[in-house]
């Protein structure tokens, strides 16, 4: 074979083996994914686990409320002449708790739910709110008052809501663990957030006042399965950290003084983000 015929062996060998390798990355970056997917849906359910009760209540309260009102409807109806009037009111009302406790079974519906990124606009408030009041049990349960520093009014963001929430969610459920223990000061919880620069960028910080994280442990609490808590998985944060680098965004934690721990958030607003190609 003369030196051309070789060089052109070689070029065809070299140009194989780069598309095999192509395609062995590529199968790799999927598996990768998945497996992200597979765990954020893991932690998800467990995290869900853990606030069941404060579902349980979120649901009974409204059911309680509407036996009551289809009682009062009932009473209104067996008068003679029947009261239309309160019996209407009676009905109005149960449509309207109902509709309210359907939204509150939607949302827990899509933190559970396997499914990929879905970005909508959304006020961002609201849906730290609506985390909130899942919650609001386990936070009254430990006497948790809460500081309500949202201030982006009616501002919003393009996203996916339900994993905001869901890095909300987990950032409140460990602050309520580390505050749980702490016996000689009132727990506060600190909600925030406001646009970082004129570019629409946000900046959202969950705060609190519980035991706080040492300089030596604050490196590895993103890392996953990092955790310090006998039944705890160590997913929370680093399923918190994926979820917003995805989005493009920034989340680190900060020492607070006298006591706590303060995580941020950065996401940014404009433009708009797009999800990966998948
Ligand atoms: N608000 C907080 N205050 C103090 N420590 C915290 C706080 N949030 C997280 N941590 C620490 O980071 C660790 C990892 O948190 P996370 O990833 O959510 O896993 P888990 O809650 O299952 O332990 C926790 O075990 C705890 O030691
Ligand atoms: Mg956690």
């Amino acid at each position: 074979m003369d030196n051309a015929a070789v060089l052109t062996l070689d070029n065809e060998q070299l140009y194989r083996r780069l598309q095999q390798e192509k395609a062995r990355r590529l199968q790799a970056e999927q598996a990768l994914q998945h497996a992200t997917e597979e765990l954020a849906r893991l932690a998800r359910i467990t995290s869900m686990g853990e606030f069941a009760a404060s579902i349980a209540h979120e649901v009974n309260q409204p059911l309680a409320a509407m036996v009551l009102h289809a009682e009062v409807g009932l009473n209104a109806l067996t008068h003679t002449p029947p009261q239309l009037e309160q019996a209407r009111d009676a009905l109005k009302l149960i449509m309207h708790i109902g509709a309210s406790a359907g939204d509150v079974i939607r949302s827990i519906r899509g933190m559970s739910s396997k499914s990929s990124p879905v970005p909508t606009l959304f006020g961002v408030d609201d849906a730290l709110r609506e985390v909130l009041r899942l919650l609001r049990a386990e936070l009254n349960k430990h006497s948790i008052e809460v500081c309500d520093g949202l201030a982006l009014g009616e501002h919003q963001l393009y996203a996916d809501r339900v994993q905001v929430q869901q890095v909300m969610m987990n950032l409140v459920l460990n602050a309520i663990e580390a505050m749980k223990d702490v016996h000689d000061r009132p727990r506060r919880l600190e909600l925030r957030s406001t646009l970082a620069d004129i570019s629409g960028a946000l900046r959202v910080s969950v705060e609190d006042n519980g035991v706080g994280v040492s300089a030596k442990l604050a490196e590895r609490l993103f890392d996953p399965l990092f955790s310090t808590k006998p039944g705890g998985t160590g997913l929370g944060l680093s399923i918190c950290r994926t979820i917003i680098e995805a989005h493009g965004g920034r989340i680190w934690s900060t020492s607070r003084q006298p006591h706590g721990t303060a995580f941020h958030i950065t996401l940014k607003g404009n433009p708009p983000w797009t999800p990966p190609p998948s």
